[in-house]
């Protein structure tokens, strides 16, 4: 296992999430609530940058189809608009862990 410090958590905004990249993959740090997630980066359709989504109702709305995770555990709340172009499921959740201030998951 390999631990990953990935950004200041009064850097994420309540509400929201920035995309970061750290030890080579995209993650997509989360605040909801008050409560830090890190969720994949990547959507699971077709790969799509969640960084550049958008939030809509407590989701991400991935940007190239419109698939949407819940901000907070990264399930899927909206499948992909577009029939027979395939379908996205959820995204990996990791354990986050605070330090100081610091958000690290462990890969
Ligand atoms: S790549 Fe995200 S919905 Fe298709």
């Amino acid at each position: 296992m390999t631990r990953l410090k990935l950004m200041r958590e009064e850097e994420v905004p309540e509400g929201g999430f920035v995309g970061v990249k750290a030890g080579g993959k995209q993650y997509l740090v989360t605040k909801v609530d008050g409560a830090i997630s890190v969720l994949d980066g990547k959507c699971t359709h077709w790969g799509g940058p969640l960084r550049m989504g958008k939030v809509v109702e407590g989701s991400v709305r991935c940007p190239v189809h419109g698939a949407r995770y819940d901000l907070r555990t990264g399930e899927l709340t909206k499948q992909v608009g577009i029939p027979l172009i395939g379908k996205a499921d959820d995204l990996r959740r990791y354990e986050a862990s605070m330090e100081d201030g610091d958000i690290y998951i462990e890969v």
